[in-house]
């Protein structure tokens, strides 16, 4: 399940700039040097967290264009829900997306810590993760008003859709949507229970106190999908159209269990995720993608690290081995590696392809599972006969180098190693998208010029326009070519050209590897 985005929205036939349909050409494919700049790649996909920004922005905001937006988020319900994150290209506050954006960039802050301090002069970069999750987390904190209610939506997709403005300019409907006792949503509370979680882990050594407060809500969210369970999209129905829960809520608890337990060491909830293991899917569900929406191959991995530690009671063995087993057959379907079992296709050009609607969240999300999967087995090397050194596929053994050649490759597809030669994060190379599918960055800057644009005038008058965006928003990945490689850069083309914060999210962690590795890789 991708995404949706104006969708609806009647719009006539554009006059098409086509970067269109280019042939398949040579491209040289990844060798054994390291031909991209993953340091700068990472420095941009810092910097487009500020530029998604919404409420009111700090002395130091680095991305100029953007203005205060969303000043009055809550008002009308009471609770102040001004701040965290607008998702992709339009001014809605989905609060899935948004906690799993939080929970993929907390993971690769926990993962990749030294490999981001590190990265630039005085642990530069690092500020500047703990900065993007913080900007996430303080929202959600707001957003969890009280131990039942966590306000799980701010503004109205439809609504939205209709009109192409700036966030500073919104004219748009504001309306709050929350989750509670009587219109349960086990899926966004799961969901933000373990960013909670993830990001305390984050914090525990730079600030203690703010990574309890976290803990006691990811604790109390937990609690609440738990004991209140329900699909979220059946009580806030305005999410459907965009971010409906497929999978249930089942993988969110698990999710949030795995979280918990390692932000806080209590048996409690490995006992719940491996009691609950079939009730919910997690020793069931044998998937092929990672995303927003379906979070099971991230759980599984977590459970299989914990199985290759050894950090487990005798009794919970069975059911982590059955996890690990699942876990399993997503990295090896990635690797193309699962026989009848079936694998994720491949473009000719090389990259994973799961569906045509934003494919590149697929594609950052296992270049992520891969790398940590990697790591993982490397650690446990020489642990014991426990823990496999090479992954177990139905074809044959991987190596862990082996999951990290793949990751590498996707990420350098994403980079421009590809048959179009165009990166699709925003900002990098020389060739990128221009007309990407958002508002804030195809209008003119509030700051360049703050006349209000009104909703149907930013169709008229910047949406329409065949000429680049007069704002580059620099770090956002795209959702990317087709299953044949192809991309058509037009504003229109949204399943292609519009970015989200979750396929940015997990590239945090996999650049920092990548930067480190190479600069390991100069030093020889
Ligand atoms: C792979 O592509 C083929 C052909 O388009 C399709 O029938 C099949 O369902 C795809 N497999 C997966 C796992 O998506």
């Amino acid at each position: 399940m991708a995404r949706g985005g104006g969708v609806r929205t009647q719009l006539t036939p554009l006059c098409a700039v086509l970067m269109a349909l280019v042939p398949l050409i040579p491209f040289a494919a990844a060798g054994g040097g390291f031909e991209f700049d993953y340091k700068r790649a990472l420095h941009s996909s810092l910097l487009y967290f500020e530029a998604q920004r919404s409420g009111h922005l700090p002395y130091n905001q680095r991305v100029k264009w953007r203005g205060h937006s969303g000043l009055a988020d809550g008002l009308q319900q009471g609770v102040d829900l001004v701040g965290g994150y607008y998702d992709a290209g339009d001014n809605v506050k989905f609060g899935l997306p948004m906690a799993f954006t939080v929970t993929m960039l907390s993971w690769s802050a926990i993962e990749f810590r030294d490999e981001l301090i590190a990265a630039a002069a005085a642990g530069e970069e690092w500020r500047h993760v703990l900065e993007a999750i913080k900007w996430g987390t303080d929202y959600l904190v707001k957003a969890h008003a009280e131990p039942d209610v966590l306000w799980a939506e701010v503004g109205d997709g439809d609504t939205d859709h209709y009109c192409w403005q700036r966030p500073e300019d919104m004219t748009t409907s504001r309306q709050a949507y929350k989750v509670d006792r009587d219109n349960p949503g086990s899926d966004v509370a799961g969901e933000t229970a373990a960013a909670m979680a993830a990001a305390s882990i984050v914090f525990r050594r730079s600030n203690p106190r703010y990574a309890r407060l976290l803990l006691r809500h990811a604790e109390q969210l937990f609690e609440f999908g738990d004991k209140h369970r329900g699909k979220y999209d059946g009580s806030i129905t305005e999410v459907w159209r965009y971010y409906a829960s497929v999978s249930g809520y089942g993988d969110e608890m698990l999710w949030a269990a795995m979280w918990l337990h390692r932000a806080t060491g209590r048996t409690e909830y490995l006992d719940y995720a491996v009691d609950m293991a079939d009730e919910l899917g997690g020793a069931t569900w044998a998937i092929g993608e990672f995303s927003w929406d379906v979070k099971y191959a991230g759980l599984q991995i977590l459970a299989a690290k914990l199985l290759m530690e050894g950090r487990h009671r005798p009794e919970h063995r069975r059911t982590l081995e059955q996890y690990t087993v699942k876990a399993e057959h997503y990295l090896c379907a990635c690797l193309g590696k699962n026989g009848a079992a079936g694998n994720v296709n491949r473009t000719a050009g090389g990259m994973l392809f799961v569906r045509r609607w934003n494919n590149m969240q697929y594609v950052t999300n296992a270049a992520f599972l891969l790398t940590v999967y990697a790591r993982y087995l490397l650690a446990s090397a020489g642990a014991g006969e426990e823990s496999p050194p090479v992954l177990r596929c139905p074809d044959e053994a991987a190596r862990a180098d082996e999951l990290l050649a793949l990751a590498r490759a996707q990420a350098d597809y994403v980079l421009g190693a590809n048959p179009t030669g165009v990166s699709y994060m925003v900002g990098y190379g020389r060739r990128f998208p221009r007309r990407v599918h958002h508002r804030a960055a195809s209008i003119v800057s509030h700051a360049a010029d703050g006349r209000f644009v009104g909703c149907v005038q930013g169709y008229d008058d910047w949406f329409r326009r065949a000429g680049p965006n007069p704002n580059v928003v620099v770090g956002a990945i795209v959702g990317g070519p087709d299953h044949r490689d192809r991309f058509s850069d037009r504003r229109s083309n949204y399943m292609q050209t519009e970015a989200c914060t979750y396929n940015t999210a997990p590239m945090v962690g996999v650049f920092a590897h990548l930067h480190s590795q190479a600069e390991a890789a100069e030093m020889k």
